[in-house]
């Protein structure tokens, strides 16, 4: 390639350097010959020293705002907890540098579209990590379904079963509402139906319940939901703390073959499967053809998010891929504490839904939870 044509590397900072920024410095070390981070911040500046001598993070600062102020970003990775992404998400965009928040986006729908109206007037743009949508599975039934090979969408099973014991809990801002947002659906079960989204495109109305049946916390720890798709499938989605043993399996039935994945944290191509219908048995090497070997995780994100930088274009997943995926959460908590089924577009700034989470309250708010 001749060199002038080289995009420059791209600069970026990481903001908050606890344990998810060690996934961020990880995987931006894949990225080697494309970018690299040159600062972080965090407001422990013991923790922030021994992560930047560990990681080789030249720049280091104590307040994002000083950040802002002395480096020229391309990027800032919001590794921080969830009640402050709204606020230095905006605070990054009105300063043009773009950002990558990791999930959830935000607290409630009011904080998404906060965030939406300063990335409407900034020359940057915002993405949440969605780290499953940017495997080779992932695309490979993307590709297959743009292709129309799969025939006509019909359900789809997403499951995060997962298992959190009650000293989980234990930390004092484990299960709070206005930390963390919600439970399971809000904190885990968020990729798996994420992922389902970015499949089976815009949802239309969700049933669902949500219970706090054992663990020693203020949100759910379980939840399901039926939820009707604008291509015409229905899909159930389960969120749970309660089961020991653990799974993310997220199954697609379409007319012409079921497509599954089955993995705890990160999928590889053997995660996947592709069970052809009779008489379609050519989809199983079309299947084994278009995978490529590429993990889901954060370092595929990263490539994908450096290439739209580079070419000038929306980050993925974009803020409003985020919000959908925000609204659904937000509308299987309404059904849940109102007991009726909720539409896409229902939510609106008058809902109680749109500026929390539970409504304000979880029915179960004023019941101390068993153990
Ligand atoms: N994508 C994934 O698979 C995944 C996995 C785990 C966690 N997460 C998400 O990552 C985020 C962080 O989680 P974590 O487990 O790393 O939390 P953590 O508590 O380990 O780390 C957060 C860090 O942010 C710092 N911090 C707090 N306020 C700050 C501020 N105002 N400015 C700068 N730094 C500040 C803290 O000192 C701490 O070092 C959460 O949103 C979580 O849901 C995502």
């Amino acid at each position: 390639m001749n060199p002038q044509s080289q995009p420059k590397p791209i600069r970026t900072a990481l903001i908050g350097t606890g344990n998810i920024a060690r996934v961020h410095a990880e995987g931006m070390q894949k990225l080697a010959d494309r970018g690299s981070i040159v600062a972080a911040v965090d407001v422990d500046p013991e923790r922030l020293a021994e992560f930047c001598d560990k990681w080789d993070i030249p720049n280091r600062y104590t307040s994002m705002t000083d950040l802002l102020a002395a480096e020229e970003l391309d990027l800032v990775h919001l590794c921080t907890p969830p009640g402050f992404h709204r606020d230095q998400a905006v605070e990054a965009l009105r300063s043009n540098v773009n950002v990558l928040c990791e999930k959830p986006p935000a607290l409630t729908l009011v904080e998404i579209d906060e965030i939406t109206a300063a990335e409407k007037v900034s020359d940057a743009s915002f993405a949440t990590v969605f780290q499953h949508r940017f495997g080779s599975g992932a695309q490979n039934l993307q590709r297959l379904i743009r292709q129309s090979a799969l025939g006509a969408p019909m359900t789809a099973i997403c499951n995060t079963l997962w298992y959190r014991p009650d000293e989980y809990f234990d930390l004092p801002w484990r299960g709070q509402w206005l930390v963390e947002g919600g439970g399971p659906t809000m904190g885990h079960g968020i990729h798996q139906f994420d992922l389902l989204l970015s499949i089976f495109g815009g949802w239309t109305d969700v049933t669902a319940v949500a219970a706090r049946q054992a663990r020693p916390t203020n949100t759910e720890d379980f939840s399901a939901a039926i939820v009707r798709f604008e291509n015409g499938a229905i899909a159930t989605i389960i969120n749970s703390f309660l089961s020991p043993k653990e799974t993310s399996y997220l199954r697609f039935d379409f007319d012409h073959a079921t497509v599954e994945l089955e993995h705890l944290y990160g999928y590889t191509d053997d995660s996947w499967s592709l069970t052809a219908a009779p008489g379609h048995d050519d989809l199983v090497r079309l299947w084994k053809e278009g995978l490529t070997g590429q993990p889901s995780g954060h370092a595929s994100q990263f490539a994908a998010v450096f290439d739209a930088i580079e070419a000038g274009e929306p980050l993925p997943a974009t803020s409003s891929a985020s919000r959908s995926t925000m609204e659904l959460i937000a509308a299987i908590y309404a059904s849940a504490f109102t007991g009726k089924p909720v539409a896409s577009g229902e939510i609106t700034p008058e809902s109680p839904f749109y500026s929390a989470m539970d409504g304000s309250a979880a029915p179960w708010s004023d019941v101390k939870a068993s153990h």
